[in-house]
């Protein structure tokens, strides 16, 4: 599977760290930002995937793993640092979990929300996988 992981420029300080996102550092133009927060240890978010939508998934505090599946291949990714995003584009599904006390997941996300952008079926995802997207 094709991931990408973002290095984000920063600036290194001894009093602390300043991590910018211009949108030359990524693949698309940010329409949203939001950001996961409070998350019991035991949660599982995600679960779909994007018809169009790409993101970017950073941790900006804490870790936690996300899963990614292509209908194909199966890959599991640690965030655990505020200057890497998981690229994450559209028709992969993806799954949320193990997260840290504290953990925070910023998403910069291409488009603005959009429920008909969402695949939420597995089967129905792996069946669009095999019409070709
Ligand atoms: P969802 O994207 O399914 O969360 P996750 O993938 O992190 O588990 O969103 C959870 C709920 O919040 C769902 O009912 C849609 C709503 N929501 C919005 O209304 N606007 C948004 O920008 C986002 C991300 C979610």
């Amino acid at each position: 599977m094709n991931i990408k992981l973002i290095d984000i420029p920063k600036i290194e300080n001894i009093l602390g760290n300043i991590a910018v996102i211009e949108n030359d550092v990524l693949p698309f133009e940010v329409k949203r930002v939001y950001y996961l927060y409070d998350i019991p240890s035991s949660a599982n978010r995600g679960g779909h995937s994007h018809i169009k939508l790409q993101q970017v998934l950073i941790a900006i505090s804490g870790s936690f793993d996300v899963i990614l599946k292509d209908g194909i291949s199966e890959k599991t990714i640690t965030l655990n640092k505020p200057d890497k995003g998981l690229l994450i584009r559209n028709n992969i599904w993806r799954e949320l979990e193990n997260f840290s006390s504290g953990a925070v997941c910023l998403v910069l996300a291409s488009t603005i929300y959009n429920e008909e952008d969402y695949i939420r079926d597995f089967d129905e995802f792996l069946k669009s996988k095999s019409n070709g997207n």
